[in-house]
């Protein structure tokens, strides 16, 4: 077959029916627009040899490159509504720069504007995590499962757009960066330095993001001002999907294993290995609670207010009910699901 330029087509790139002239021709949306899941796109394999770089289904003459350390089994990183997240994730974009009403953040109080400085400085520190781990693993994914790395980018760069949003408004009335815990770099660490993808998944995507997730609420409740406010809606936004993922890729992986709660078991492993990062073993770290009290309280005067305190600890009410609900929702037994939630609890001196 040729091509009518002369060349002979490259063997690794042919389409998976190279006997034939045409493919199936893809259907456009109503719109316009071309999506993925429109494509005849070769089935996703349960899983593929560690070699090889070229999405699925194309053929090829030669041996292919090995690529050790690569992680090949669908089971491991894939979610059924990865497709939706996808779109969903290049739709919602946003810009640090111009899309938050900054000059509404002005002229907030000293007291409100540093315990605000706390909390951010503080998941700051967490949003890290959050950006290194999906660029960490990225270039493991075998491109048998693109969806997955397209996925992941989107994360890197929303976690990118935190950390920039997040330094904006900190700086933004001249307070600043404020002191860091020694027990949240720990705790961080111990998750930077998982290199199972399907664990790191779970503590970042599952347990922290879930709990950053309702954090974002809480802090859309209690904002000080309207551009922090603004800054909480979206990134709840960016959040909700990334928790989309981690809940999708664990019932995918629980749904494959016919004893789910051993994995429950293998991540319960994960969590104690962390607990040993972790000086300080507590929920959310002592100074952070009282800095969310001072802003649920408002601007009533010096301190934590009564009315402040009692919202964050309802709060922290809210995150484990919620953190065990997304663990009966993936898959896992009401014994193993209770067991895992009591332990990130203590390990969660950093709730990544
Ligand atoms: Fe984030
Ligand atoms: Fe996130």
């Amino acid at each position: 077959m040729t091509r009518g330029d002369g060349k002979e087509p490259d063997a690794a790139v042919a389409p998976a029916d190279a006997g034939a002239a045409d493919g199936p021709v893809p259907r456009l949306e109503a719109d316009g627009s071309l999506l993925l899941s429109n494509l005849p796109l070769a089935p996703v394999p349960a899983e593929v040899e560690a070699e090889g770089i070229m999405f699925r289904g194309a053929r090829r003459t030669h041996p292919a490159p090995g690529l050790p350390g690569t992680i090949t089994r669908r089971d491991l990183v894939w979610a059924d509504n990865l497709h939706e997240l996808i779109e969903r994730a290049k739709r919602r974009q946003w810009n640090a720069a111009t899309d938050i009403p900054w000059a509404e953040g002005r002229g907030v109080g000293v007291e409100l504007e540093r315990a605000l400085a706390d909390v951010l400085t503080w998941m700051l520190q967490q949003e890290y995590a959050a950006w290194y781990v999906p660029a960490k693993f990225l270039g493991r994914i075998h491109p048998a499962y693109t969806e997955v790395g397209l996925f992941l980018s989107t994360q890197v760069m929303d976690e990118a757009r935190h950390v920039e949003v997040f330094l904006k408004r900190l700086y933004l009335n001249g307070v600043g960066l404020r002191e860091v815990a020694a027990s949240t770099e720990s705790s961080i660490k111990g998750l930077l330095m998982q290199e199972d993808f399907a664990r790191a998944s779970f503590l970042l995507h599952v347990l922290g993001e879930g709990t950053f997730k309702d954090l974002f609420h809480l802090l859309i409740e209690i904002a000080p001002d309207e551009a922090t406010r603004q800054i909480m809606v979206r990134s709840l936004e960016d959040e909700a999907r990334h928790v989309a993922y981690g809940v999708g890729r664990l019932r995918t992986q629980l749904a494959a294993e016919r004893d789910p709660d051993a994995v429950g078991q293998a991540f319960v492993d994960a969590l104690e290995a962390r607990l040993a990062f972790t000086y300080e073993v507590s929920g959310l770290p002592r100074h952070v609670q009282e800095a969310l009290a001072i802003l649920a309280g408002g601007e009533r005067g010096p301190g934590a207010t009564a009315p402040g305190r009692e919202r964050v600890r309802r709060f922290v009410d809210e995150l484990n009910r919620n953190r065990k609900e997304r663990l009966l929702q993936a898959g896992f037994s009401e014994r193993v699901a209770e067991n895992i939630s009591q332990l990130h609890i203590r390990s969660a001196g950093g709730l990544m």
